[in-house]
């Protein structure tokens, strides 16, 4: 149980019933025996900024931020890491000394960490990377797949509008190109790494028509839906042979740098911990 000293932390976001993050932090906190706490903050949007002033005044160590408030809490901060302000939104805050917010983008951290312990050897510099949709979940992955050096990185999406708006924000080298998502197979076809960041194949949505023929065997497929854990098109990847990576990883390893900030731990992410998230 937590003191009167303990630090405390929270997740901000509407609806936030459903996040794993009190779990998750939860979890940790636990483990290490850290004297803290992790609380859900319901917070509507017209009561996000009020809300994010007050996590200094109420002595939060922090905050992890999700939908809807991840672009409103990056205007709110008063420093910004280069990988938040490349992704134009934060997910981690942390209060320093001064009292003010500072913001962290660490989706990106954790969508590479989760490919690292899931296919441990796999090298993002290998080959084209193929990421399907244009959303804040694409931002994230497609700036960390710059970042350790991808060769090439296309973004398939529904609206084309919406991935040349992402890519005309990301691109500095002129890496990265553009397609519809009904055209994948061009885009497969010498591709190392897929990458589904669309909600297509998360419970209760529509699934994700994708025929994998033209993509090489030797290809990783990688999944940020973990609901379920095994998508179709992973169970897909995987019938044909193809590497595999499920979505759930990275959510864990996303809240690494944000716990290792308020409570001066960088925790381990175990399967022992993904089952105790997936009992939540
Ligand atoms: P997130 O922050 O999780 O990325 P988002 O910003 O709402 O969420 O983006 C959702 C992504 O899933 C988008 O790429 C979206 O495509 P559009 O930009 O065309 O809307 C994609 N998506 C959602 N539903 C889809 C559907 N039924 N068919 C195709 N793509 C879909």
């Amino acid at each position: 149980m937590p003191s009167g000293a303990a630090r405390v932390a929270g997740v901000i976001g509407w609806p936030i019933g459903h996040s794993r993050s009190p779990r998750l932090h939860g979890t940790w906190l636990a483990w290490y025996g850290i004297d803290g706490a992790y609380v859900p903050l319901p917070t509507p949007p017209d009561r996000a900024d009020e809300a994010l002033r007050a996590l200094p005044a109420l002595g939060l160590v922090g905050a992890n931020v999700t939908v809807p408030h991840k672009e409103r809490a990056f205007r709110a901060c008063d420093t910004l890491t280069d990988r938040a302000r490349r992704v134009g939104a934060v997910n981690t805050l942390s209060i320093t000394e001064m009292g003010g917010l500072h913001g962290d983008s660490t989706d990106g951290f954790g969508f590479l960490e989760n490919l690292r312990h899931g296919a441990p050897g796999w090298d993002v510099t290998r080959g084209p990377a193929v990421v399907l949709g244009a959303g804040g979940a694409a931002r994230a992955v497609c700036a960390a797949l710059l970042e350790a050096g991808a060769p090439a990185v296309r973004v398939l999406n529904r609206t084309v509008a919406r991935a040349e708006t992402l890519v005309a924000d990301l691109d500095e080298g002129g890496v990265m190109t553009v397609a519809p998502l009904a055209d994948a197979a061009a885009a497969l076809i010498d591709a190392a790494l897929l990458v589904n960041t669309t909600s297509l194949g998360m419970v209760g949505q529509p699934s994700l028509v994708l025929d994998l023929a033209p993509l090489p065997p030797d290809a990783l497929v990688n999944d940020l839906v973990y609901a379920p854990l095994e998508t179709p098109l992973l169970a897909a990847a995987r019938a044909r042979g193809n590497g595999v990576v499920d979505g759930l990883g990275m959510l864990l390893h996303q809240g690494r740098p944000g716990f290792q900030a308020w409570f001066g731990v960088d925790p381990e992410v175990t399967p022992a911990l993904r089952r105790a998230v997936l009992d939540d």
